[in-house]
């Protein structure tokens, strides 16, 4: 009863929740479920072939069915493979059912991906082939790797493959060059998780055209083609993601996922789990609606990749500085097909952000060989970084549908959740007005743990009455005021906590025990009780504070002709607009300028003050 209770509450509140990823589908797609086109899978071939700048490619049932093909298209048995110890599990699978050997490796410290010299110390005689990953899209050292395994087969006489695992590599690049081309062969996985999708679905690429002749043989003598039953299947599935990943719909289906067995039901064939086996269907060619999905997608490639750069550059930028946080290297080859961070508490954060509707991943929560069916494969080899990855990593959300905004409010949040795990305590709030100008400011703001934005929302129209009455401002003044504002270009930030009156202000700064305060076109009226509760005031001006400070202050500037001007930062001693300068940015303004281009120019200097002052503390 209790949870029907929670699910009623979930749906009458309207709940909604950012999903850990999310296909990029749009009409395109939506068009294909309902044609069939029959030569299709050999088109996402060719087009798959020339988008990744591969001579070959050979479309499989999943990725991980392509990968078991090869073992068995080229009679690799009992050879061992070596692969990263922490990757995709079926990974693993496509190597133990093919007949070989998983040889686990460790993954480096700083990365996600294998440590070469451990490869080095794994090779020998009985290896078949190495599976390097580029985990996250994240690239690998490809240079070092051809070296070890060119080596490695002088040494022991024989052919050792290297299968380059792009599974989330699409497009990713080492010094300038596709990593998909640097071995004998490219695994990609194109299940609805992945940078791009056809549904479901695997591909290999390769540079070698009799490599791709005895593949492409073996999969015609070997797999059946795709029956019709599954490819409804496969369109019914499609029609269930388009509004399944929808936000306050996601709500919805995460509660099934999470309290009932529902959608496991439907799934478990396709599971990533531990124990060894393959979905009923890896023997069935990819069917052609999956091609023309994945063909659609192959369009959107382009944006999609530019995208993910640009929301990973503003995780970057927002957590770089944070402690507690381990990010990667903005590396110029990286395609973020996800963007994975590491913490040291990673539950509790987990849960922090899904009450406030981001759910966080953890795409890879296991050290392969700890995984019970994987035990007898590890023999006594411990793999310290493997296990501290699975802990540790979580993934934000980077799909490309993600809107600047919400990577900005995502980043903060998390960094909330993070500082009050590791206790880091917060020095700095930021009381901010909740106009143009005030979101001008917090659309430039990086983010730091130690740091609380707040917005200020206790002016409303009333107050503006008031000051009307106390002849505070003219109504020509006002007209000019709303003019201005009303023109101004606006921009999106990201839900913050929301203060509406002095007295919730002066509860936050107890709360958070925040040491300084900065107000930046906060309205609200500072009582005595805040001035004396330890904390440090400080308010920006945007024009020279003894002479033309608060409201009003740029036409009273503009009306005596005082061009030269200067925006303050002082400190708040007995009411808001008086106390000791700390700070000034000098600016000019301009007669020939309308009101509002001068307003604009104002406050951009007190933006930059701001900015430089939080630099510097
Ligand atoms: C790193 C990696 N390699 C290979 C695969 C195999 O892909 P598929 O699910 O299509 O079998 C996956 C799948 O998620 C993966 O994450």
């Amino acid at each position: 009863m209790d949870e029907f209770d929670a699910f009623r509450g979930l749906i009458a509140k309207g709940r909604s929740l950012i999903p850990r990823f999310k296909p990029y589908l749009g009409w395109g797609e939506f068009k294909e479920i309902f044609r069939h086109q029959s030569d299709s899978v050999r088109c996402f071939e060719e087009h798959f072939a020339r988008t990744f700048e591969a001579r070959h490619a050979l479309a499989f049932p999943y990725g991980r069915s392509a990968l078991w093909a090869f073992f068995r298209a080229f009679d690799l048995k009992r050879t061992e493979v070596i692969l990263p110890a922490y990757t995709c599990v079926v990974v693993a699978h496509a190597i133990v059912l093919s007949g070989n050997v998983p040889r686990f490796v460790d993954v480096g410290p700083l990365d996600f991906n294998m440590d070469l010299d451990q490869v080095e110390q794994a090779i020998n005689e009985r290896t078949g082939a190495v599976i390097a990953t580029h985990l996250f899209g994240y690239p690998l050292d490809v240079d070092r790797l051809n070296q070890i395994v060119r080596q490695a087969e002088v040494k022991y006489g024989k052919k050792i493959w290297i299968i380059q695992d792009c599974a989330h590599g699409f497009g990713t690049r080492w010094k300038g060059r596709p990593v998909c081309n640097e071995g004998t062969l490219a695994l990609f996985g194109l299940n609805i998780s992945k940078i791009i999708t056809s549904i479901f679905g695997g591909m290999l690429t390769t540079q070698d055209r009799k490599t791709a002749q005895r593949l492409r043989q073996w999969r015609e003598d070997h797999f059946l083609l795709s029956d019709g039953w599954r490819s409804i299947r496969r369109r019914a599935y499609l029609l269930v993601v388009y509004p399944a990943f929808q936000e306050k719909i996601y709500a919805v289906v995460n509660w099934l996922e999470e309290k009932t067995a529902l959608l496991n039901y439907f799934t478990k064939a396709y599971h990533l789990d531990s124990t060894i086996h393959f979905p009923p269907d890896h023997l069935q060619q990819m069917s052609s609606v999956e091609a023309q999905v994945g063909m659609e997608q192959l369009k959107k490639f382009p944006e999609i990749v530019q995208r993910r750069r640009e929301l990973a550059r503003l995780y970057h930028a927002h957590l770089s500085d944070s402690q507690g946080i381990d990010l990667l290297p903005l590396a110029e080859g990286a395609i973020w097909s996800h963007f994975p961070v590491r913490v040291r508490k990673r539950e509790e954060i987990l849960r922090r952000l899904h009450q406030n509707g981001i759910q966080l991943g953890q795409l890879v929560d296991y050290s392969i060989p700890e995984l019970p069916g994987y035990r007898p494969y590890a023999a006594d080899a411990s793999f310290p970084n493997a296990a501290r990855c699975s802990r540790e990593t979580i993934n934000l959300p980077i799909h490309a549908s993600l809107q600047p905004g919400q990577c900005q409010a995502i980043a903060w949040r998390f960094q909330a959740a993070v500082a009050k795990e590791v206790s880091i305590p917060i020095k700095t709030l930021l009381l901010v007005g909740n106009d143009k100008i005030g979101r001008r400011l917090i659309g430039r703001l990086g983010s730091y743990s130690d740091r609380i934005v707040l917005l200020d929302v206790s002016s409303g129209w009333k107050r503006v009455f008031r000051l009307l009455r106390k002849k505070r401002i003219s109504l020509p003044l006002l007209c000019k005021m709303v003019w201005a504002e009303f023109r101004r270009e606006d921009h999106r930030i990201p839900t913050l906590e929301r203060i509406r009156n002095s007295q919730e202000f002066l509860q936050k700064i107890k709360d958070t025990g925040a040491k300084r305060v900065y107000l930046f076109r906060a309205g609200l009226i500072i009582p005595g009780g805040i001035l004396t509760s330890g904390a440090e005031i400080l308010n920006v001006h945007c024009a020279s504070l003894h002479s033309y400070g608060g409201l009003g202050s740029i036409q009273r500037a503009l009306e005596d002709e005082v061009w030269e001007q200067e925006a303050t930062l002082h400190r708040v001693e007995a009411s808001i607009d008086h106390g000791e300068v700390l700070r000034t940015v000098g600016y000019r303004l301009n007669p020939r300028w309308s009101y509002g281009q001068n307003e604009d120019w104002a406050y951009d200097a007190g933006i930059q003050l701001l900015l430089d002052e939080l630099k510097a503390n």
